[in-house]
Formats: C-alpha cells, structure tokens, sequence
C-alpha cells in the first residue's frame, strides 16, 4: 500500500489529504473546511464527504479519520470540544454510511502521535514517548517502540492547583485569557512536571497548531526529558490517521487470509 487518505477533525476546522505512506508526507495541498458551528455527527459527518469527494480516492485507499475524543472499539465514551450526541455514537458507522466505503476512525492524538512515532520528531526512538497536542484541548499520545496504547486523555488530569489540564494550559486558553508566552509556558510546566511525575518518558513532542510557535515558549519550560516541537506540525494527525488507517487494513488482510487458508486446510 503506497497511499492512504487521513482527515484530521477539529474544534475549528477539518482538513484532509492524500498521504503518501512511504514518506509520510501529504501528496498535494490539503483541503480545510471550516467545522460546523453545531457540531453534531451528522454535519461533521457531511463535511468530512465534501473533503474526500474533492479527492474522491479509489476504492482501494484506506480512509481514516482523526477525531478529538476517545473511540474504543468504533464508539465514542465522551466528547469535550464537539457537540455532545458524539456520546455513545458508532463513528464507523456513522462515516460508513455517509461516505459509502469502510473507514477506520482513531483519536486526534494517537494520530498525530503515531504520525510522529513512524514519521516525524520521535522517528527511531524506542520510546516511552508522550505526544501531545495544543489546541482547543490538550490531546496524548503514549508510543512505546511503534505502538500506541490508545486513548490516553492525560490532558484531563486533574492537577495540583485544582484545575483540569486543558482548561489551564490549552492553546485556547492563552487565546483567550490573552497569556503572554511566559504567562503560558509557566501554565505548560505545571501540566508537563505532573505528566513527567506519573510517566517516565524518553521524549516529549509538542503538536497542535501552535507547535510552529514552538521557539516562543519551549525554550522557557523546564523537563527531565528533552521537549522538542512535532515535526510533522499540523499535518501530524492527517498523516497519523492515513497511516492508522493502512495499518488497520494491513491487519484486517491478515486476518482474511488466515482465516482463508484455516478454512482450506478443513476441507482436505
Ligand atoms: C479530548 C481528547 C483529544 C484532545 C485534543 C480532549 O479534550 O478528550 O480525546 O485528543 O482534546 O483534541
């Protein structure tokens, strides 16, 4: 499989691309369509058809789909930044229906973590590895020697002072509160220290849109562990989730084919 199409869903915009899997680059520009002001399943669904029928992909291209929430085993438990009928919701139905082909649906994070993991800042590094993204919330992703332990919502932790994570130090927030990059990477080491108290890490890689501002406050935080800018920037989860989505494939080939011969083997 040399090619795979990923789509990154967020609380401001959706995008995607064609990616090309050897390189882990896009192939051409990506396409970004504003996210629905009411945010429910079947107008994010909606916009993310207008996405692939730009490209309109061959059949053969594994489609995946970067979502800011937890999906375990095709659903998603809970929903911080979208609209709240994604709980409980099946997201691979979901975009099965509107799309009319299979889709393998992840978290934003684990995307962009796996993105980076196989392509971008922590490419040969065994790891533990903490991925995270800045943006409307705070998104984790733990890699261990290429694997993901999906749906990690570290940006949740409740820390020292009372507060949640993402609710003290998103990208969000020093919009909003106007924080000066001191202001914020004050915030970003109290987060940082507590996520490097309960996990021991090799590396930490900050992602999310604002990662490409990484000069203005990386250098101010103190961590045990080296912390460098993702490198893949804002395509990280577009990638991650094309890739996710080949591997799952690659999976569900095997499967096939095992299943295949056993079944061969019975008739002899
Ligand atoms: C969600 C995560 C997501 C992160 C970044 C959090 O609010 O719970 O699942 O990865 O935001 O989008």
């Amino acid at each position: 499989m040399k090619t795979a199409f990923g789509i990154d869903i967020g609380g401001s915009g959706i995008k995607g691309a064609p990616v090309n899997l050897k390189t882990g680059s896009l192939i051409g520009k990506r396409y970004r369509i504003p996210t629905p002001e009411v945010s429910t399943p079947e107008n994010v669904a909606a916009t993310v058809k207008k996405i692939v029928d730009h490209f309109d992909p061959s059949p053969g291209i594994p489609v995946g789909v970067a979502l800011p929430a937890p999906v375990i085993h095709g659903e998603v438990t809970w929903m911080a930044n979208l609209h709240g009928d994604w709980v409980g919701t099946n997201v691979e139905t979901l975009f099965r229906t509107y799309l009319g082909r299979d889709v393998t649906v992840v978290n934003d994070a684990d995307a962009a973590g796996y993105g980076e993991a196989e392509y971008g800042a922590a490419k040969g590094i065994p790891g533990p590895i903490l991925v995270t993204t800045l943006g409307t919330g705070i998104g984790s992703a733990l890699v261990v020697n290429h694997e993901l332990v999906p749906n990690t919502e570290f940006g949740h932790l409740t820390l020292p002072n009372g507060k949640e994570a993402e609710h003290w130090a998103a990208s969000s927030v020093k919009e909003r509160e106007g924080l000066s990059w001191e202001e914020w990477a004050a915030r970003l080491e109290d987060v940082y220290s507590q996520f490097e108290l309960l996990l021991n890490l090799d590396l930490i890689i900050v992602g999310g849109g604002i990662s490409k501002d990484a000069n203005n406050f990386l250098p101010l935080l103190k961590t045990r562990a080296p912390i460098v800018p993702a490198t893949l920037k804002n395509s990280a989860g577009i990638i991650g989730a094309a890739a996710l989505a080949a591997r799952a494939a690659r999976i569900r080939d095997l499967a096939e084919a095992q299943a295949t011969a056993t079944k061969k083997k019975k008739k002899r």
